[in-house]
């Protein structure tokens, strides 16, 4: 294994679903990540730290209720076991009710030597495991998903991407949605050949070889799509600066000289 970048990054995941993890982070960018010797990513089974002879992972919950709780004393003895000894590698645990998953977390976490990700199920774990052993609880977002292995590849997946070397063109991390300077504007949408597909065309600013004004279109499409789509990244982004006032008073005016010919049109 080539070690291009000094010391890997390392994960450790603790799953019931090993296989579900290892299948999905084989693949792709991040599965070139691991070849290159840049992720070390240990994927552990909870199962092998069960010690009655059904390998139980949970029990029903005291005082009653729906669903099952996960079993405080196989996961004691796996974190203890994946973290070494060592107290300050961070252990996270997927949990709907974590704090919410984002790129600066992300960023957060690629800048770390290693951390442990948790897979929770079921209607959680025994309260005593996040209180003695899990750092922080993470969210991906609203919704319920049937296990954490998937929040857990969410979440692997979007830090390994940052790690330097991980993804080709730093530049296409430095531009994108989330990591640009300002990290509240959407990406300006994208186009490539053919300049004419079935009558689609490309805007003729994109081919018209002018970098100053591909770059204020970019930024007025950016700007409008934003103020369109997420009005939360809005709200944060302004006030605007006088630039971007210019760019998106020329957005408006534009759409409305367009609606006005349209009518004209329909007439
Ligand atoms: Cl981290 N786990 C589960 N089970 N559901 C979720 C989630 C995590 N994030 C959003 N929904």
């Amino acid at each position: 294994m080539s070690d291009p970048g000094g010391s890997p990054f390392r994960v450790d995941i603790l799953t019931i679903f090993p296989d579900m993890v290892r299948n999905a982070a084989n693949c792709s960018i991040i599965g070139r990540a691991i070849s290159a010797g840049r992720l070390d990513l240990r994927v552990h089974d909870l199962r092998d730290w069960t010690t009655d002879r059904h390998r139980h992972t949970d029990d029903s919950p005291f005082g009653g209720g729906a669903g099952m709780v996960m079993l405080p004393g196989p996961l004691f003895a796996a974190i203890d076991a994946i973290r070494e000894a060592d107290e300050t590698v961070l252990v996270l645990l997927t949990a709907p009710d974590g704090e919410r998953f984002d790129q600066a977390m992300a960023r957060e976490l690629s800048g770390l030597r290693r951390f442990v990700l948790v897979c929770g199920h079921y209607e959680g774990l025994d309260e005593r495991v996040r209180e003695r052993m899990i750092t922080r609880e993470v969210s991906i977002g609203d919704y319920v998903l049937t296990g954490g292995e998937l929040a857990a590849l969410v979440i692997l997946d979007a830090a390994t991407r940052l790690i330097p070397g991980v993804v080709g063109n730093a530049a296409s991390i430095a531009d994108e949605t989330f990591s640009g300077e300002d990290g509240l504007l959407l990406e300006y949408p994208h186009y490539t050949r053919p300049a004419e597909y079935e009558g689609l065309l490309v805007p003729d600013i994109l081919l018209s070889g002018h970098h100053a004004r591909i770059v204020e279109w970019r930024r007025q499409q950016s700007l409008a799509r934003t103020r369109a789509r997420r009005p939360d990244l809005w709200a944060k982004f302004l006030p605007l600066s006088k630039a971007d006032r210019k760019l998106i008073d020329a957005y408006d005016a534009e759409q409305s000289m367009n609606s006005a010919s349209e009518a004209q049109a329909g007439d």
